[in-house]
């Protein structure tokens, strides 16, 4: 049985991916780790740890005693929060990292899962269909810590063999676990508001586009990328993924077709600056011409599943 650690389960992301996980894998090979004392009550169906990623001795020993094989390492401040407390956005992005990519160095870990995200590009970078190598010049803290994590993930493969793969997710949308602080966030509020108010203001200015995925795509990329072979993982950075692509008005437009009347509003706030920092649009075709990756959700598929399972 390959045993898998998730450090960061309670998250957004965590709570889909440990669930996934457990299916393909049975449920007592995967062990979800969080800051909390007590498992939440959608994971209970397999074993739990209280686990600080910042605690490099504790991550150590369990890995160690376990005889965990792979890791999938979620824990991060994003963009919004990490903005407000940049000393420790840098730590906890960064330290947890080479406490993983230092036990796989040292053979404990035969694979790894570190996610990066869209905020490794910058101002500078061509927006529309951002390519897979190009400028990068990051203004948030959040993008530096995510484009030093892609180094150094390359890095410990070149030099060390580390078999470390990872994804720069774009923002993701989901119904089953609220997202963490991040400036994509409002996709997935507009449609809790849209449910119980028929109105929503957006922190966003209505023609900011951003790069956007449903969660269910971005769980299966995420475990497609980690059981494919390790000779078509040509990218040992991170790879682009994209999902769909829209602007908060394309978004209010597609839920107003299914649900007349729904109304929004604008007020940008601090995280405007960052969203305009950050790409239009993604171009996949490396992850695609890899691995196979290809998303099944667009804008109007995902806005009905959510208009859908929201708030029930
Ligand atoms: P989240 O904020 O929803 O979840 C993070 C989880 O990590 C939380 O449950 C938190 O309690 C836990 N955590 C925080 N500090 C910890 C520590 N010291 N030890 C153990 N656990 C700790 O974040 P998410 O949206 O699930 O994102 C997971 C990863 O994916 C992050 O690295 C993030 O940067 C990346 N990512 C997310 C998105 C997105 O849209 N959600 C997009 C791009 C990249
Ligand atoms: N959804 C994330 C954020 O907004 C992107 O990495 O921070």
């Amino acid at each position: 049985m390959t045993k898998i650690l998730v450090i960061g389960s309670c998250g957004q992301i965590g709570t889909e991916l440990v669930l996934a996980l457990r299916t393909k894998f049975g449920n007592q090979a995967v062990v979800a780790a969080d800051l909390r004392d007590t498992c939440p009550e959608i994971l209970q169906d397999g074993p739990y740890i209280k686990l600080d990623a910042l605690d490099r001795e504790q991550v150590r020993a369990y890995v160690i005693e376990q005889k965990i094989e792979q890791v999938y390492l979620l824990a991060a401040l994003l963009s919004a929060t990490a903005e407000k407390n940049p000393d420790f956005a840098w730590k906890l992005n960064m330290e947890g990292l080479f406490t993983i990519l230092d036990l796989a160095k040292e053979g404990y870990l035969k694979k790894i899962f570190w996610p990066s995200s869209i905020a490794v590009f910058g101002p500078t970078t061509p927006a529309d269909q951002t390519p897979q190598h190009t400028v990068m010049e990051p203004t948030t803290v959040y993008g530096i810590s995510k484009q030093a994590g892609e180094r150094w993930c390359e890095y410990y493969h070149n030099k060390f063999g580390v078999d470390v793969r990872s994804i720069r997710y774009p923002g993701l949308i989901s119904y089953k676990s609220l997202p963490g602080g991040g400036t994509t966030d409002y996709a997935v509020d507009i449609f809790y508001k849209a449910k119980s108010e028929g109105k929503f203001t957006c922190f966003l200015s209505a023609d900011t586009a951003l790069p956007m995925m449903f969660m269910d795509d971005a769980i299966r990329g995420t475990i497609e990328l980690m059981e494919a072979p390790a000779e078509k993982i040509k990218i040992r950075s991170a790879y682009n993924l994209a999902g769909c692509s829209f602007t908060p008005a394309e978004l209010a437009q597609e839920i107003q077709a299914l649900q007349p009347g729904f109304e929004i509003n604008y007020a940008p706030d601090f995280r405007q600056a960052i969203a305009d920092s950050w790409p239009n649009s993604i171009d996949d075709s490396h992850a695609s011409k890899d691995w196979g990756w290809k998303a099944h959700f667009d804008t109007k598929a995902m806005v009905k599943v959510m208009l859908e399972n929201v708030g029930l």
